[in-house]
């Protein structure tokens, strides 16, 4: 595969204030999902689609992002004492290379299109990736890596696209596209959160996109939109009309809103179901707990 992308955003400055109070001392995208915290997920598939620069865009009380990639020398010499190699790899996969991480600070909640923005000096003139952390997908090749191949081929920019219940589309950019069940699609408009009823399709954005430097240059220019915020999908929809070199990618792979409560619980259970030191046990309980519920009917 041949890939020119290299660098990637992660817009990581939320409040988080949907899963208060947890949210009160740890950064949300800390919270883990099994074992592993949601900001881990969305670094790995990045990772195994080739980006080498992770850029934090943070806001205060982050801390703990930058300090879960940095290596961790106490932790690691008593595991290392104590010869417990498993736990050492767990541990010592989550390093990344001094400078591979940088952060940028987003000063005021302007909204994902002004996070993205508050990287332009690091992203200069090259394409670039976003990931939302909140959207985890479970894959068998990583969504970004799906979308880097057929980028590969595509060029222009590229989002992860995904059908939804006609009444969820509210609360997604949506995509007009032409019928089709072809993975990549032409976009020929998208729209920020469109009013119930009037959405252009079904297919919703999930939060993995790969961009040209030119959708920065007008997050740049654009004014607010949606809820009053500088909305990444108004920069798109930019490009369309300029270049019309936009593309919607249906991935293959299970997508999970851990950014609401109850997409975050379906994750837990799905990523420990198949877990194969967790999954048997995990199930037995819940066929336990569902019956134990069924009978108090
Ligand atoms: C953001 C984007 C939206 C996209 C969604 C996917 O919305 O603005 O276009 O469909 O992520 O998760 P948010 O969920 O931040 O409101």
């Amino acid at each position: 595969m041949q890939n020119t992308v290299k660098k990637a955003i992660f817009p990581v400055a939320g409040l988080g204030t949907r899963f208060l109070p947890a949210t009160k001392s740890i950064p949300k995208e800390i919270m883990t999902l099994v074992d592993r915290p949601l900001i881990q997920y969305a670094v790995d598939e990045a990772h195994a689609a080739g980006i080498e620069e992770f850029i934090f865009v943070t806001s205060r009380g982050k801390g703990a992002l930058e300090d879960h990639f940095d290596r961790a020398p106490e932790l690691e010499a008593t595991l290392e004492r104590k010869g417990k190699t498993g736990l050492l790899e767990a541990l010592r996969s989550t390093n990344l290379d001094s400078g591979a991480i940088a952060t940028v600070r987003q000063r005021q909640a302007l909204g994902l299109g002004h996070a993205v923005w508050c990287a332009r000096h690091l992203i200069g003139d090259e394409p670039f990736a976003v990931l939302l952390p909140d959207d985890v997908i479970a894959a068998d090749t990583p969504c970004l890596r799906q979308m880097a191949e057929a980028h590969a081929e595509t060029g222009g920019n590229m989002m992860a696209a995904m059908e939804v219940a006609p009444d969820q589309a509210s609360s997604y950019g949506i995509l007009d596209v032409p019928l089709g069940m072809s993975p990549t699609l032409p976009v020929t408009g998208m729209v920020e959160k469109p009013a119930p009823g009037t959405q252009p399709s079904n297919l919703a954005v999930i939060g993995r996109y790969i961009l040209t430097p030119r959708v920065m240059h007008h997050l740049g220019e654009i004014a607010p939109g949606a809820g009053g915020e500088i909305q990444l999908t108004d920069a798109i929809a930019r490009e369309i009309e300029v270049t019309g070199n936009v593309y919607g990618y249906r991935f293959r792979g299970e997508r999970f809103d851990c950014g609401s409560k109850a997409g975050f619980l379906r994750a837990t259970l799905a990523f420990g179901l198949a877990r194969d030191d967790l999954g048997d046990a995990l199930e037995d309980y819940m066929y336990q707990l569902i019956a134990q519920r069924r009978a108090a009917e």
